[in-house]
């Protein structure tokens, strides 16, 4: 929950000095220091921030504290220099005005650490981003490395600002920072030479001595210890609280992070070596022939080592240190310096040497922090310059300081007092006069352009002739003795004749802040700022880029004569162009105040405060302010802020602004004595009435903020909702015509099917059709054709080329044919039919009728041969063939049958007597007579019989005697058997049951088996009404000899009687018959 505090909760005094009661300087003091004992070192004065210096940390600037302040309005938090922060950023953010902060009060009031408490405060309130965060961070980086070369330890304070710093802090719409320019005023630089007692030299010369490292000194040619150089005081060196090497890592880290580059770090790091070798250098006197003094230089190491540094010839510095050339017009006049005039250029050198590196530090720093963007810029400028300054001896330093000085309180007075009643004036409101201390008299006392006191220091300074600074007061006392803030001794004013606190060779000037006396010596000097052109043309020279580049004017090529503008006109002038800078800018002023002179927490010196709060004419700004009114505002910005409090303004308001606000006001029901209503603007008296109105802005601006969102989500809703309708419609769209499609497709192809199909039917049925049609044409055509052809052909033939192809070939063919019967006719082989000679085959295509020829040839051959055959020889030749048929290759006898001639009757049975008897015995008439062997069964030895054959009968006499032994009618024989191989042996197998069977088969053997068995078996067959008699060829068959079967067995083998058959009994079923192989 947003804890709601208020600047009144928990008020220690009170934190508006407006709300003071009774107003009064000691209660203003009393509240001051009231607040300042319980650690609340801000209070305000309406909208200027009062801020005592506490000397010590405070737990006021955490991040925590940040949040708290960031965003809320200014009266709403106890006072805070975060809270002016923040109304300042806001405004520059919200309401596009420029802003300034102005920051004063005298030397150690707590300036520098507001400045960079402010710059804190922005840069974490600020956007945030890489680019962003990298500028931010170069911001507050510039601060280490400023504060490093400007600042410098004074009696008053231990970080003396002894430069001015403008800082103009540019950011974008956004309000986010986008760069800065930094402007320097007037750097202390006698500080460089010569610093007071108690006093130190810049921060960065005791830096650089204690924090770098023994390499870079020894680059630098230092030494770490102070005491080496003359420029460097002794006395306060060493500073309580300040870590000078730690300080050194922190200004380099800064310098890095601000851009430097490490050639730049390092060429700056030489020119401050140069200057503290500078300061070593001395000399002494060395008298001339001519009377006059001239200087020397002491002991040259130290030059030399200078000169090594900046790559300068030391023997051109040397001469530099030794003659002034002084040229006028086309004269150049070259004078010896004395030694108090080598000093005075030396340390001129220093000083310039100094201020323009720090120039080139704050233009350096400005090239990194400057705005890449040109869009345009809003801008926050700070100003912290140094304070207000009254030493024991003032010089020309502290008066060009305390004129900055009273030009801001002028510009405090202008803004806040002399302005805001001016204009309660202005704008019609009753108001009664508040008194106030004007200091433009002082002001004018200084810078008026006639006789104001730059004006006569810069007449001087260029007059002609002997000008000193005694000449110079002389002038103040002659044309400012009249003024009311001018104090001198000399002076025409005889008021001060007898002041012997005024000195002299002194001027005093009232100012607003007290009275300061100014010692008049060096006023001239150090206004001229003088160095003598030897030394910068000497410094031109030099090969150290930085240094050549730091005195342009000594460039021999641009040799100006013309003197440069003195340092007051200079200051003036930026100080003018200040002001009218912060002129254009919304003010916002922290007024630092210093507790006490001792720099200790704790400690509240009152007369110190009292005349702080004095000279700041802080409780003239209270009474104006409590008379007046806190907060105005021209009617229309007022009415445009507040117009959404009200229904008849908002929105939008037709009538005059100033009406407009009235009806706000009357409305929202402000009490009238709470405002009043000025020409232009309305004037509120309490910053309460404010913070009401802001509040009521602030939830009026959330209800409508959530009006907006509520419209704009409704918008946004109903636009998406509508937007997703369109695309629900689109799509829709899209897929109907998708599904129309896809269905249109597949009619469309369906019918496109059927309709191929129909078409195919009737295309198919047109093409048979018209097939048929052709096919009748094609068959009329083609029997005209053939009709025509042949009536042609028939007409034509004999003119046919092609016919005589056909008639060749058949002439030839016959041709051919004649030759080879021809050839053959005249070849033909002998007529006997077992020549196998036939004439060779004369064409391959003949190979047919060739051997055809050939078949037909040998059956005629034969049939002729056969033709010639009688009876009797047809009737061998058949019983020859028959034989054939019987036993060829079916016994081996028979192949030696076929060249013997069947003789039938061997022993012409009729004509031999011997057989007469057995030959009318036998009435038929004989067919064979042979003698055969007849095998006797018990041993199968043969006995010879005579056998012969008839028609009807075989009969088997005996040989020697004729007897016939056996007749056995053919009918009566069964069959025949023979064996396959050579032998003679057969037997007569008988009919079982015939009259001749009683004795049993008959086994022979004869020469003439082949013979025999032929014409039995055709007798056999002739014989009447028998079946032909079977032969049985087989080398084992049985015969039967009257009750025994016997077998007889055939075997190939040698027998025992040569290469005759033998035959042998084995046993009584068993006749062997042996026939040789050869046989
Ligand atoms: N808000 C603060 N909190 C704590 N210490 C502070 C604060 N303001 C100032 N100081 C102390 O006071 C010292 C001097 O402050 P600062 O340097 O800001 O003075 P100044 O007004 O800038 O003086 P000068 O005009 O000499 O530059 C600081 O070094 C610091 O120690
Ligand atoms: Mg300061």
């Amino acid at each position: 929950m947003e804890v709601k505090t208020s600047l009144l909760d928990n008020m220690i005094g009170v934190g508006d000095m407006v709300l003071l009661e009774p107003l009064s300087e000691d209660s203003f003091l009393e509240n001051l220091r009231n607040r300042f004992d319980h650690n609340e070192i801000y209070t305000y004065i309406g909208s200027v921030v009062i801020s005592v210096n506490p000397y010590r940390s405070l737990p006021i600037y955490t991040p925590d504290k940040v949040e708290e302040y960031r965003n809320r309005n200014f009266y709403e938090l106890s006072p805070h220099i975060y809270a002016l922060a923040d109304e300042a950023y806001r405004s520059l953010r919200d309401q596009d005005k420029d802003q300034c902060i102005l920051i004063t009060g005298e030397s150690g009031a707590g300036k520098t650490e507001a400045s960079k408490l402010v710059m804190s405060y922005v840069a974490a309130v600020c956007g945030k981003g890489q680019e962003v965060n990298k500028v931010k961070e170069q911001l507050l980086q510039s601060n280490p490395v400023l504060e490093a070369f400007g600042n410098a330890k004074t009696v008053r304070n231990d970080n003396s600002s002894r430069f001015g710093k403008y800082m103009d802090i540019e950011f974008d719409f956004k309000g986010d920072p986008l760069g800065g320019v930094i402007s320097n005023y007037l750097l202390e630089k006698s500080r460089v030479v010569k610093q007071p007692r108690g006093e130190r030299n810049f921060h960065i010369f005791y830096q650089l001595l204690s924090g770098a490292s023994d390499d870079t000194l020894k680059k630098l040619k230092l030494e770490r210890d102070f005491s080496k150089y003359n420029y460097l005081s002794l006395d306060s060196a060493a500073v309580n609280g300040l870590d000078d090497a730690a300080s050194f890592r922190t200004v380099r880290n800064a310098m890095q992070i601000v851009g430097f580059m490490e050639d730049e770090m390092q060429s700056v790091l030489q020119l401050v070596a140069a200057v503290l070798k500078l300061g070593n250098i001395e000399f002494k006197p060395e008298s001339r022939c001519n009377g006059t003094d001239e200087s020397r230089i002491k002991d040259k190491n130290d030059l030399k080592e200078m000169c090594e540094l900046l790559g300068i010839e030391q023997s051109v510095l040397e001469r530099a240190f030794s003659y002034r050339t002084v040229e006028a017009k086309l004269e150049k006049v070259s004078t010896t310096l004395n030694v108090a005039q080598a000093y005075y250029a030396r340390d001129a050198l220093a000083k310039n040497l100094y201020t323009r590196l720090f120039s080139w530090l704050v233009t350096r720093i400005n090239e990194s922090i400057k705005a890449q963007a040109n869009a345009r810029h809003k801008v926050m400028g700070v100003l912290d310059i140094y304070g207000f300054e009254i030493f024991e001896d003032n010089s020309f330093e502290q008066f060009i300081i305390n004129y900055c000085n009273e030009k801001l309180q002028q510009i405090f007075i202008e803004l806040t007092l002399r302005e805001e009643q001016e204009e309660y004036v202005r704008e019609g409101i009753e108001w009664t006069n508040i008194e106030y201390f004007n200091n433009a008299i002082i002001c004018d006392l200084i810078e008026n352009n006639q006789n104001g006191i730059l004006a006569m220091l810069d007449e001087e300074c260029l007059r002609p002739g002997t000008v000193t600074d005694e000449t110079f007061l002389d002038k103040l006392n002659t044309i400012c003795a009249e003024h009311q803030h001018f104090e001198s001794r000399l002076s025409k004013n005889s008021k001060f004749l007898n002041d012997h606190s005024l000195p002299h060779s002194c001027f005093r000037i009232q100012h607003y802040a007290g009275k300061v006396l100014y010692r008049t010596e060096g006023f001239v000097d150090k206004n001229n700022d003088l160095l003598y052109r030897d030394l910068s043309q000497a410094m031109y020279k030099a090969t150290h880029s930085l240094i050549k580049q730091l005195f342009p004017e000594g460039n021999p090529a641009k040799v100006n004569l013309k003197r440069p503008p003195t340092a007051g006109f200079q200051f003036k002038a930026s100080v003018g162009t200040l002001m009218r800078n912060l002129q254009t800018k919304n003010p916002n002023y922290i007024r630092c105040i210093k507790p006490n002179d001792k720099k200790a927490s704790h400690i509240f010196t009152e007369s110190l405060v009292r005349h702080q709060v004095r000279y700041l004419g802080l409780m003239e700004n209270v009474r104006v302010r409590r008379a007046g009114y806190a907060f105005r505002q021209p009617y229309e910005p007022c009415l445009e802020r507040y117009k959404m409090l009200c229904k008849r303004t908002w929105p939008h308001w037709r009538g005059p602004a100033r009406e407009g606000v009235e009806t706000l006001m009357v409305d929202l029901q402000v009490p009238t004595d709470e405002f009043s209503y000025g020409r232009s603007k309305i004037f509120i008296r309490n910053p309460r009435t404010l913070f009401f109105l802001e509040e009521r802005r602030r939830q009026c601006l959330e209800d409508l903020a959530t009006l907006i969102q509520k419209i704009y989500r409704g918008w946004k809703r109903r636009t998406e909702f509508l937007q997703l309708k369109k695309s629900q419609i689109v799509v829709a769209a899209w897929y109907r015509r998708f599904a129309q499609q896809k269905k249109y497709v597949k009619i469309k192809s369906a019918t496109t099917m059927v309709q191929s199909y129909t078409r195919g039917w009737q295309a198919r049925k047109l093409l048979r059709e018209l097939k048929y049609q052709k096919r009748c044409k094609e068959a009329v055509t083609t029997i005209a054709a053939y009709w025509h052809g042949t009536q042609v052909r028939r007409e034509y033939r004999k003119f046919f080329r092609a016919n005589a192809g056909k008639k060749i070939y058949e002439f030839t063919i016959q041709r051919i044919m004649q030759k080879y019967f021809l050839g053959l006719k005249h070849n033909m082989p002998p007529m006997s039919p077992i020549d196998k000679n036939w004439p060779a085959r004369p064409y391959r295509f003949l190979d047919g009728v060739h051997k055809e020829l050939q078949r037909i040839f040998h059956l005629w051959r034969c049939k002729k041969y056969r033709s010639r055959f009688t009876e009797e020889k047809k009737a061998v030749y058949e019983e020859k063939l028959e034989a054939s048929e019987i036993f060829k290759d079916k016994k081996a006898l028979y192949s030696s049958s076929v060249s013997q001639p069947f003789k039938g009757d061997y022993l012409e049975i009729s004509k031999n007597p011997k057989y007469q008897k057995l030959s009318s015995a036998v009435e038929e008439k004989v067919l064979l007579a042979d003698v055969v062997n007849k095998i006797n069964r018990a041993n199968g030895k043969g006995t010879a019989r005579i056998f012969l054959l008839t028609k009807k009968n075989v009969v088997l006499a005996d040989q020697k005697t004729g007897q016939v032994k056996a007749s056995v009618p053919l009918l009566d024989l069964a069959s025949v058997s023979v064996s396959t191989l050579s032998d003679g042996f057969f037997a007569l197998r008988l009919k079982q049951g015939s009259a001749s069977a009683i004795k049993g088969d008959f086994l022979l053997s004869s020469e003439h088996l082949i013979e025999i068995i032929t014409k039995l078996h055709r007798t056999g067959a002739t014989a009447a009404d028998q079946d032909q008699l079977n032969i049985d060829i087989s080398d084992e068959f049985l015969v039967q000899f009257k009750q025994d079967k016997v077998c007889v067995k055939f075997m190939r083998g040698a027998a025992r009687n040569g290469n005759s058959v033998s035959c042998k009994r084995k046993n009584n079923r068993l006749l062997e018959v042996w026939v040789p192989t050869t046989a």
